[in-house]
């Protein structure tokens, strides 16, 4: 990713902030972004600091007008997109009682309709430079039922999306692909109280870093990635292929003791 640029939304702190730390890392120009203005600036600082090609600006991922200003930005700056990570989320942890109208617009508008925003603006000049690649961030929830149901379905959602994209872009040269985590113990979820318990579900038998989502989100955008578009890849220790069954085989003795 040597001297491309990357565009990463939702990036102030998180799995967003690994990220652009990771393709900083590697010599690649980012472009940070978020609605946390101060933690953006000052993570970006950081990165700055630290001798990393990288910039921070206030973006709202769920408005057409942010993102045209975000992608002006980012073409004044290096003249091209290589890259979009679609990142930026939201959790309500709302269900069918207790969900308002409003929350469940907001979950879908931040989720998907921002990550489609910016395929929409950024596929288009990346059509004009011959190519690019976009990884959308999912969710292990993106193949199951979650408890909060408007989430569930935006991730869903990003599974559509991504297919779809995958299929109009291809002639021009554009990839795009899904990463979906599963336990990233981040601000999102910090305090949540069923931690533990997913984890107690997790063949691998403990959270998800950062660091680990990055390097798979860092394969899809690369070269490395060549033949690969329209897929979904889950980092999740195991949780979705088989926790459950995991955990009964586990309690039972099935895998040696306890
Ligand atoms: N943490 C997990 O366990 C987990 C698991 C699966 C998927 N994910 C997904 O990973 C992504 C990153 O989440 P995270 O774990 O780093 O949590 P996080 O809350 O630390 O990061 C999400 C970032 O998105 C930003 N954001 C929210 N609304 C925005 C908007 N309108 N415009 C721009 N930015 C906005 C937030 O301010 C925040 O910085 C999200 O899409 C989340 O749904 C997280």
């Amino acid at each position: 990713m040597q001297s491309k640029l990357v565009i990463i939304t939702g990036s102030a702190r998180g799995q967003g902030l690994a990220m652009a730390r990771l393709f900083a890392e590697r010599g690649a120009s980012v472009l940070m972004c978020d609605v946390l203005d101060e933690e953006g600036a000052s993570s970006a600082q950081e990165l700055a600091d630290a001798g990393h090609d990288v910039r921070f600006m206030y973006h709202d991922v769920s408005s057409s007008s942010s993102w045209k200003s975000f992608v002006d930005q980012a073409l004044n700056w290096r003249g091209r997109v290589d890259t979009l990570v679609n990142n930026a989320g939201i959790v309500k942890r709302s269900n069918i009682e207790t969900y308002t109208e409003a929350d469940w617009q907001h979950v879908m508008n931040v989720n998907l309709t921002g990550a489609f925003l910016g395929i929409q603006i950024v596929s288009a000049h990346m059509k004009a430079a011959g190519g690019g690649t976009i990884v959308n961030i999912g969710s292990n929830s993106s193949f199951t039922g979650h408890p909060d149901i408007g989430y569930a379905t935006s991730k869903w959602g990003m599974r559509g999306l991504t297919r779809s994209a995958a299929m109009e872009l291809a002639v021009a040269g554009i990839r795009v692909n899904c990463v979906c985590p599963g336990l990233v113990v981040t601000d999102i979820n910090r305090n949540a109280p069923h931690l533990e318990n997913i984890v107690a579900h997790t063949p691998l038998s403990r959270a998800v870093e950062p660091r680990e989502v990055a390097s798979v989100v860092y394969f899809l955008a690369s070269e490395e990635s060549s033949m690969i578009t329209g897929e979904e890849i889950l980092v999740d220790g195991g949780f979705t292929s088989g926790g459950s069954f995991w955990r009964i085989g586990t309690d039972a003795g099935f895998y040696g003791a306890k």
